[in-house]
């Protein structure tokens, strides 16, 4: 369904050089897959370049070279109008719903956006499909009327992710999508992905530091470190197939969940997991 070619992306640095500013490479070569109906999941450092790449896929950033094929199109090669057709297609989620939402709208108006501009349905339907929306990703019909700030972080994120569903589309990037949630809506908001995945027939790349969270929900682990995928491996295989020096150390990161145990610090202690 997506694939990434030979991907290569740079920013200049800021600094004094008048004449050729010095530039950061944050895609490298990235060659990627993501298979239809499947969760592909990158995790890495800060500042790797996990955001950049998702932004080159959604066309919020264009690559400096490479080829980016969504459902057999080279998206770098389309005509602007057919762009904007395979765009509704790749919708996303970030991190900070609380500026992702407009406070001055209700949740109505903030998930019936997408469908005034690509859909022209009449008012009731619309109001139709939003409730649906709503009831789909754990809410009631009712909270429709409510604004930004009456509602929880948890619940914000399901409204983005409301929003993001409403023009059924193919793809979602789900960036940092549960990082500034609590473990237990973490783990409600994965589940209610998982299940959206199922009933919407979606494809995700869920882009998170997470490694836990990460593997929860993918087919496949993509690790990146300064604009390179580092390593793939699938979900299913242990944390110890993880074998790149990137990988073991965003292991090492991760606390067993029993203090007693939190004393091993090697990544070594994680070829047990
Ligand atoms: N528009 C930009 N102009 C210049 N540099 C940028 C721009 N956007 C990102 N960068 C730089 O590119 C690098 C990668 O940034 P990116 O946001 O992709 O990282 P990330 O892996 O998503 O990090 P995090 O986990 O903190 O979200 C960083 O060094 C960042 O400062
Ligand atoms: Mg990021």
């Amino acid at each position: 369904m997506l694939e990434l070619k030979h991907v290569h992306k740079s920013y200049a640095l800021g600094g004094s050089s008048l004449f050729r500013k010095p530039m950061v490479k944050v895609a490298d070569d990235i060659c990627l897959t993501l298979e239809q109906g499947t969760c592909l999941g990158l995790v890495g450092e800060s500042g790797s370049g996990k955001s950049t790449l998702g932004k080159m896929i959604l066309g919020l950033e264009k690559p400096d070279a490479g080829e980016i094929w969504f459902e057999g199109s080279n998206m770098l090669a389309l005509s602007k109008s057919e762009r904007m057709r395979m765009r509704r297609q790749i919708q996303t989620v970030f991190q900070d719903c609380y500026s992702s939402l407009n406070p001055r709208w209700p949740a109505y108006e903030s998930i019936r956006e997408p469908l005034a501009n690509f859909e022209k349905l009449g008012a009731g339907e619309e109001k139709r499909a939003v409730q649906e929306l709503l009831v789909a990703v754990g809410l009631q019909p009712e909270d429709m009327t409510k604004y930004p700030h009456q509602f929880s972080g948890g619940q914000l994120q399901r409204i983005s992710i409301a929003r993001a569903i409403a023009l059924k589309p193919k793809l979602v990037v789900l960036d940092e999508a549960v990082s500034s949630l609590d473990v237990l809506i973490q783990h409600q908001i994965l589940q209610l992905l998982a299940e959206l995945k199922r009933q919407f027939k979606l494809s995700y790349l869920f882009i998170s530091h997470d490694l836990m969270a990460v593997r929860s929900i993918s087919d496949q682990v993509a690790v990146m470190s300064s604009g390179r995928i580092v390593e793939t491996v699938s979900a299913k295989e242990p944390l110890s197939s993880m074998k790149h020096p990137v990988s073991r150390q965003l292991l090492a990161s991760i606390l067993p969940t029993h203090p007693r145990e939190r004393r091993v610090s090697s990544p070594a202690a994680f070829s047990a997991v």
